[in-house]
């Protein structure tokens, strides 16, 4: 019997919370399904934009991997195979491997009986993140598993806390057509940041999730900022500034490079502004610089 999990993009950092916050978006997501078999495991087909850059090498894929972590603390005694249709493009900065990985992970979770918390799933599915991209981080498959705007407290112990994002905060998701792997996208970090840079992280980062919590929008749009991480990428991503200055001058709250880039966020108020009118605007800059640009006009939370 077949099993279907839709895991769905997500976007991380959101201003000052590198590695730490997290966002599940409604669109775009990837579906994994799977079944039981005797053993081993096997991956027997993949769709979707972007498949035919992914490995089809169990070991090495992210919805494997993550799968028989889970498979393996949970004591299974069989195997697994999946079919991957991938909604999101690797390479985006809106979860596409975190997605993956956490939608082996949950369908893994489930093909068990659900023998294990829901936060070692989430730590098998960052094993796998860790695989592709270098580095565990749980920012992006956290959201995916849990849903909602999640902080990262710590990964050892492991902690996540989840809140549910005020209900009109909309957001548009814009993808231009350029690939940020984000194992690039790391190596140009600095590895150490001014004390004056912390205490403007720790403001803006503790003032977002006072704003998610008491659904104050304007306060969304002052606390998303970011004087390390977003600065240092912004090379990798052309006419990044532009495509925020145009969402920020047509109703955006706030406009930020998702995630590892290149996806550029814009939130808005859904009760007083029109999603598409944003998504045109950005649309607008990428292609008059001849890029292609895929938009999103989407709901965020659960
Ligand atoms: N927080 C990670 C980073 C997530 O920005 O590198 C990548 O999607």
């Amino acid at each position: 019997e077949w099993i279907k999990i839709a895991a769905p993009a997500t976007t991380s950092n959101i201003g000052a919370g590198f590695d730490t916050f997290g966002l599940a978006i409604h669109e775009p997501y990837d579906i994994i399904e799977g079944r039981k078999i005797p053993s081993g495991i096997v991956i027997s087909d993949i769709q979707g934009p972007g498949a035919e850059s992914i490995t089809r090498d169990p070991a090495k894929n992210s919805v494997t991997i993550a799968a028989a972590e889970v498979l393996k603390r949970a004591g299974a005694d069989f195997g697994l195979e999946v079919k991957i249709t991938k909604g999101i493009r690797p390479c985006s900065g809106i979860g596409s491997s975190g997605a993956s990985a956490a939608g082996g992970a949950y369908l893994a979770h489930v093909l068990t009986g659900e023998k294990l918390s829901i936060n070692e799933v989430i730590m098998c599915a960052a094993a796998a993140e860790g695989y592709t991209s270098g580095s565990i981080h749980a920012d992006n498959v956290a959201p995916c598993i849990l849903g909602g705007f999640t902080i990262i407290r710590s990964y050892e112990p492991f902690e996540v806390l989840k809140i549910d994002p005020p209900k009109d905060l909309g957001l548009v998701v814009a993808l231009p057509d350029v690939l940020v792997a984000t194992a690039d996208a790391r190596k140009v970090l600095p590895h150490e940041v001014p004390v004056k840079d912390l205490v403007f992280h720790v403001g803006h980062a503790s003032s977002l999730v006072y704003a998610m919590m008491t659904d104050d929008l304007p306060l969304i749009g002052r606390s998303v900022a970011d004087m390390v991480f977003e600065p240092a990428r912004a090379p990798l991503v052309p006419h990044l500034k532009e495509a925020e200055k145009a969402a920020m001058n047509h109703g955006a709250i706030v406009s930020f490079l998702g995630g590892s880039g290149p996806c550029v966020m814009s939130f808005y108020d859904k009760s007083t502004h029109k999603g598409e009118v944003i998504a045109e605007s950005v649309r607008k800059v990428f292609n008059d610089n001849n890029m292609k640009c895929d938009i999103w006009v989407t709901d965020c939370g659960t």
